[in-house]
Order: C-alpha cells, then structure tokens, then sequence
C-alpha cells in the first residue's frame, strides 16, 4: 500500500533510480512507537573512513587488511567497483575483516562500471588510484543523498592540476594523465571532505610536493592519512587546514583497525534521548564526538564516558562505550550551528532535531554545511512537531547560503507531543531521523523507503530491536 501522504520526500518507486538514496516500494517498516529505547548496541568502523580506506587499498603493490568494516550497502558498492578493477577482495578470519590484493588492477569497461551509477559518492574517489595504477579511469553518475546540488567542481579543479585530462560526458567522466600526475600547490573554496580526500589518493603518489591549503580536517580523514602513511606516504598536516604531501614512487598495503562511526554513536544517542530512554552504543569514542557532547549536555541528555582499556599483566581489557540517557527532567532548547570539523557536525543535525522538539523552549539550528538539509523538517511537522525554516543565517555567522536564499535555518518550538504518521524517507540520515520520531511518538507509523538506512546503519533493525523497539518490516 502506498502512504496516505508522501511526507518528506517524493512518493515511492518500484524501483531505484537516481541515486544511493532512492526508494523501492516494499521496504516499509512498521513501527509501534511511544516506547523508550532501553540497551546496548556496537557500532564499528565510521561508514566514511571505511570506503575511502578501501579505495586507499588500490595504490599499493602488497595486500591490505581493514578490521571492523560494518555490513553495510556503501561497503558494498567500494567492493564491487575495487573487484571490477581486478582487486581481489576477500573475508578476513575476524567478523568485519576485508582483505584487498591489488596484485592485479586491471581496466573495466564502462557498462561493467555503469552498473554502480548512481549508488554512491565514492566512485569520484578512485580518480587518482586508477589514474596512478591504470594511467587512465573512468567514474559513473554518483549518487549519495538528494541533500543539495552536491557539486564536483573542487574535484575536478583539483585532478586538472595535478595535470589529469578529465572529459565530462553524458555517461560519465573519462580521466587520462598523458604527462603523468605531478605535484602542486592548492587552495580549497571550503573544506570539502571529498576533495581533501581527492587530493590525498592523489598527491601520495603524484611526483613532486602537493600543499593542499584550506582541507578539511575530520577525524575520518586525518584517519585516513594513518592509513595512508601506513602504506608508506609522506604527509605532514600543519597548523590552518594546511596539508603537504610528498609523492613516494610506491606504496604498500596497510593493516588498520578504523576510528568507530561517530555519526552512527550519535543518531543512537538522540534516539535515547528522544524516547526518553537509556542506550550503550559500545565502540563510541569520546575524543571525536566531543562537539556533539557538550551539546547533547546542554540539552539536558545525560551520559558516561568509559575508556577503552588494553589488556594488561593478566587482567582482560575493556571496550570503550559511551552509555547516553534522558534524566527525566525537562530537556531544554539550544542554539547551535553546524560546521566543519571541530564544529558540530552536519550529519548529527537531523537525529537530534527530533530531540529537539521535545525540549522546551526555542531551539535554533543553522546548517552552515548544505544548503537543503533541512526539508525532512516537513515530516516531523506533520507528526506535530513545530518547526519553521527560514533563509536567513539564524547563527552568529553568516553563512554561503544565506546570501543564495537556501532556506537554511530552522526554529523548533517545543514540546511537542508526536503522533504517529505514514513518512517516506528523503535521505540517509533525515531517514533515521524519521525512524527516531516513529519510535517517539505515540501511535503506529509507516515508515517508507527504509532500505536507506542500510546505506550506512548495520544491521539497523537487529539493533532495534535489542533496544526493545516494537518495529516490524510492512
Ligand atoms: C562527506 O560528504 C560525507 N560523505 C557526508 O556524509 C558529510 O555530510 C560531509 O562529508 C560533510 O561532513 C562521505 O564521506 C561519503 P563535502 P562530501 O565535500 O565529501 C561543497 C553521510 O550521510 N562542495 O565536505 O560529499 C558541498 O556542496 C554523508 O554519511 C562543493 O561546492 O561533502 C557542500 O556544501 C552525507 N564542490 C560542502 O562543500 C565540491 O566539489 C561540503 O561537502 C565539493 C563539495
């Protein structure tokens, strides 16, 4: 049956198109809300080291093995593309261990390529490997989520001075580096995180030095430097996003146990929150989640940091985990501001949105990362919630959108009691978001389009239903 409204976003297809985000009609997930979230779950390896590590994996000339890798679709579609290339991937003996030979890269053809158009942002990352093993590559149509044009300028601006030929066709984009790719001296318009990681794969081979000014400076990229230093890059990070890179005529492969998924630690936090419940995320970190608790904090969210510890003189060691939880008193709105690494990241916006409009009070929220991630706002109106989007930069800073009148700000008056309502999810995160205000609120929703959420949630509805949720699938 398809939903009685098609709410924060269009109405189903029968079958993808457009893109990593796009709906099919049977992934409908029924969900009996009203019921704190109460337990323990892991999280592994961050979705967006994971894939870049596997691309990583491609420049060298001896095996690579990455741990904790989570079963998740983007995962997939990296390996497809890395086997395409003749990459031989193979299971680990741990649960979660990949193993990549890259003895024998190898050119695909571009209907062999075509068949991942559209699923994932990541092919635009293997530009420079394939440039570098291949001397020639081609990448499909991305896709990722519908959050925003999500232009490749920076990209491709980039592969043009390190001296590759990038024709833009109706299939795709065809690369070549008739004179090799060689080192150069860049200025990035923003901190992208894709194009820093562009640069990277790219200038760690590349001949000469590459200074890369104004990067990005993530947790997930500055692990991804360890994974490439591991496979014998030189790289110095300097203070003021500045990055100098030394192009090596070789690499090796890499051994690497990534940084856990911080976005994934915090959508389960908010969901504790916003449910009124207690929840373990085991693997959660605090170093790189630090932004996110103090404001989980000044909400009123309540939560226990405990460290992992190594194993020692006999005694057993123990996992990190970060236990969050509703205290019971009233939570209380925040202003806050979306940014750039160390600011509070984009990607935790749309889950704690939902908590949001359980606190009381004005809450203000300024996405300064892109300019439409806020539409999922819609869908939690209609379940109740009040929320008004605005053009304006509704932070301290003015931002890039507010002069291209984005509506890019949003006011959340609350509480607000939620009832249930048929959604369908937009995109990856504003999906778990919608998940989060179907477990919230009183009553049985339908949640629509909720494969979305494998793109980057392992084993989502396992975890769910660990933490006693009532959710079945139609
Ligand atoms: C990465 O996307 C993540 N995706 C996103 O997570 C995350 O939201 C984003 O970084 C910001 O942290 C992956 O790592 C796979 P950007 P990315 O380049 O690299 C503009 C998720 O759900 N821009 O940092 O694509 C762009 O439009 C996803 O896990 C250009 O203008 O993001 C945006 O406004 C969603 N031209 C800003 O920069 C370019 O060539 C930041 O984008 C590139 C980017």
């Amino acid at each position: 049956m398809l939903p009685r409204a098609a709410i924060g976003g269009s109405a189903p297809r029968d079958k993808p198109s457009g893109g990593g985000c796009a709906l099919t009609v049977n992934d409908v997930l029924t969900v009996h809300g009203g019921t704190p979230l109460h337990g323990r779950i892991r999280v592994r390896g961050a979705k967006n080291l994971v894939s870049k590590a596997m691309v990583a994996a491609l420049l060298g000339d001896a095996p690579s093995r990455l741990y904790d890798v989570p079963r998740i679709r983007d995962v997939e579609v990296v390996r497809g593309l890395l086997e395409l290339h003749g990459v031989r991937v193979t299971d680990g003996t741990e649960d979660g261990e990949l193993v990549f030979d890259p003895a024998n890269v190898e050119s695909a053809t571009t209907d062999e390529i075509n068949v991942h158009a559209g699923s994932s942002r990541i092919p635009i990352l293997l530009c420079g490997p394939l440039l570098h093993r291949l001397g020639h590559a081609f990448i499909p149509d991305l896709g990722g989520c519908h959050i925003g044009p999500r232009p490749i300028d920076f990209h491709i601006q980039a592969l043009r001075q390190f001296g590759a030929v990038v024709d833009k066709g109706p299939d795709g984009m065809h690369l070549t580096a008739p004179t090799g790719l060689h080192g150069t001296k860049l200025e990035l318009p923003y901190p992208s995180v894709g194009a820093t990681e562009q640069v990277l794969l790219t200038a760690v081979m590349a001949e000469g030095v590459t200074e890369l000014r104004n990067a990005a400076v993530e947790p997930e990229i500055i692990d991804l430097i360890c994974v490439l230093q591991k496979m014998g890059a030189i790289i110095k990070v300097h203070t003021d996003r500045v990055i100098e890179i030394q192009g090596v005529p070789r690499l090796g492969g890499y051994t690497h146990r990534p940084i856990p998924d911080r976005i994934e630690a915090a959508s389960w936090a908010a969901a504790a929150l916003a449910t009124g419940g207690d929840i373990e995320v085991l693997g959660a970190e605090q170093v790189d989640m630090m932004t996110f608790l103090n404001v989980f904090r000044s909400v009123g969210g309540a939560y226990e940091v405990t460290d992992m510890r190594p194993p020692r003189n006999g005694s057993p060691g123990q996992e990190g985990k970060i236990r969050f939880w509703h205290p019971g008193d009233e939570l209380k709105a925040v202003a806050l501001e979306t940014d750039v690494h160390p600011g509070f990241m984009t990607d935790w916006q749309q889950p704690l949105v939902v908590a949001l409009t359980q606190a009381r009070g004005l809450s203000i929220v300024h996405e300064t990362v892109y300019e439409q991630r806020l539409g999922y706002t819609q869908a939690l109106n209609s379940m109740g919630a009040t929320i008004q989007v605005y053009r304006d930069c509704l932070g301290g800073t003015p931002c890039r959108f507010g002069r291209r009148d984005f509506k890019h700000s949003a006011v959340i008056a609350g509480p607000s009691k939620l009832h249930a309502a048929d959604l369908v999810i937009p995109d990856l995160r504003a999906g778990f978001s919608h998940l989060i205000a179907a477990l919230a609120a009183e009553g049985t929703s339908r949640v629509y389009g909720v494969d979305l959420i494998d793109r980057g949630y392992e084993d989502f509805e396992a975890k769910l239903a660990a933490l006693g949720a009532h959710a079945e699938r139609a």
